[in-house]
């Protein structure tokens, strides 16, 4: 967090925009951010104002029409996508609003995708999806699919498949959005604990103050820039 460390993630002036009719509609503006290794970091902001947007590009799901995105001072946008799967499956996790799990699977095998994708055999991956379950209060619920768990559950378990690969960085938007308030605050404390343990750097979007407030560096935008 010092001024002196060089950013992990570093995002210089980055813009998107939408074709909309004849021309375009810009959604963000020039954004710049720089996160150091362990902060936690959250997004807030009015419904539009490019929180999601300007998430996916920091995560390279998505990417800016112009601007520069650099993680431990490698450029990131001039990867090409195929290597940049690999760079993200290896330095970032994701959690969104919805969990997206695959319904066919079970909790295990959801969890264990990142490391198979990864070519780590199915022996290990079983392994280490085990241990993370375990270690998030899940293991009762391995053989579970989705449509047999709860709301808090599903989202622990997403939150594990996020983890299981040891990313440095986790993104979460609107990880509590779905949730009851008893719910959401037993993971917005789980965020926190796995921060710590796992040693990672946090880059929240949330609309909830008992959750922003929580975090020592909250940035706001509006209308696609830092307010
Ligand atoms: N694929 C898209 N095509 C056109 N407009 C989009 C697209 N994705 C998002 N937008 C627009 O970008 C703006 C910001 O969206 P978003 O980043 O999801 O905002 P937030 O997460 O802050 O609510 C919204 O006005 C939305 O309609
Ligand atoms: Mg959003």
């Amino acid at each position: 967090m010092s001024s002196g460390t060089s950013p992990i993630l570093s995002a210089k002036r980055i813009s998107k925009s939408y074709p909309q009719g004849a021309g375009h509609l810009d959604i963000l503006k020039e954004i710049s951010l720089d996160i150091h290794h362990g902060e936690a970091i959250c997004i807030v902001g009015a419904s539009g104002a490019g929180k999601s947007t300007l998430l996916h590009i920091l995560g390279t799901l998505d990417r800016p029409n112009s601007g520069e995105l650099s993680f431990g001072g490698r450029s990131l946008l001039s990867m090409a996508d195929e290597d940049l799967s690999l760079f993200r499956n290896q330095e970032m996790g994701f959690v969104f609003q919805f969990h997206h799990l695959l319904t066919e699977f079970t909790a295990l095998e959801n969890v264990l995708i990142p490391l198979r994708v990864r070519g780590v055999s199915k022996s290990e991956s079983e392994d280490r999806a085990a241990e993370i379950l375990n270690t998030l209060g899940l293991g009762e619920r391995f053989e579970h699919f989705p449509s047999q768990l709860s709301g808090g559950e599903l989202q622990r378990v997403a939150i594990a498949r996020a983890l299981i690969g040891r990313p440095q960085i986790l993104f979460a938007d609107e990880p509590t959005g779905n949730l009851d308030s008893h719910n959401s605050a037993v993971i917005q404390d789980l965020f926190f604990q796995l921060k710590e343990s796992f040693g990672l750097t946090l880059v929240v979007v949330t609309h909830d103050p008992q959750f922003s407030r929580k975090f020592p560096r909250v940035l706001k935008m509006s209308d696609g820039r830092w307010v």
